[in-house]
């Protein structure tokens, strides 16, 4: 068995014109397959072979500082489950803030624009490849961002919703105006009935 590449949620075409059938194409069927294909290549013939992606993220994150190998495979892995999570963050018309997750929206950030201001800040802001995050830390709600493939899902905070920084994700459609970009994904795509289910389950007792 080996992880394999999801399908994407909706259409190609769905998230026009903030992301072009032409970038979910490349981003999609190019970049996150070959971070699938490479993963694969790596656990191939070892323990990690039949493992599920998050135990090959785990795994890799714990052990690549002794072990030099391991730092391919967890850069590979964790972008592959990081794309996954993306395309997952995200659905054509975007959605509002549901239950548990929208009280607490109003109790950290004091309503949905200002959550959304801090995503782009962080989105817009960070230096280099990289995501833009809203983690559960505890029951807090916190916007972070991480370089390269670094993910939230080898620390304590349970990730919600991702928006992929790297130019990749948006080249083809705004060239270097990443915050055209952001501002397209934050404003009119985050799927935030999503964020909501992965919020109620981070705060599950
Ligand atoms: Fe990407």
């Amino acid at each position: 068995m080996s992880i394999e590449l999801p399908r994407l949620p909706y259409a190609q075409d769905a998230l026009e014109p903030f992301i072009s059938a032409t970038t979910l194409q490349t981003h999609h069927g190019k970049h996150h397959r070959a971070y699938v294909d490479k993963t694969n290549g790596f656990i191939a013939g070892t323990p990690l072979a039949d493992a599920k992606l998050e135990t090959i993220v785990a795994q890799a994150a714990q052990r690549k500082a002794s072990e030099p190998a391991m730092v391919a495979l967890f850069n590979n892995a964790a972008q592959a489950w990081n794309h996954g999570f993306y395309w997952l963050s995200m659905r054509p018309g975007g959605s509002s803030p549901q239950g548990a997750l929208e009280a607490r929206v109003r109790a950290d950030f004091g309503g949905l624009p200002a959550l959304r201001d801090a995503l782009k800040a962080a989105a817009t802001g960070h230096f280099g490849s990289g995501w833009a995050w809203l983690v559960a830390d505890g029951a807090a709600l916190k916007v972070i961002s991480t370089s390269n493939a670094d993910t939230p899902l080898v620390g304590k905070q349970v990730p919600l919703l991702v928006i992929d920084v790297w130019e990749h994700a948006y080249y083809i459609d705004h060239h270097e105006r990443r915050a055209a970009y952001v501002t397209g994904v934050v404003d009119q795509l985050l799927d935030w009935e999503f964020a909501a289910r992965n919020y109620e389950r981070a705060i599950a007792p």
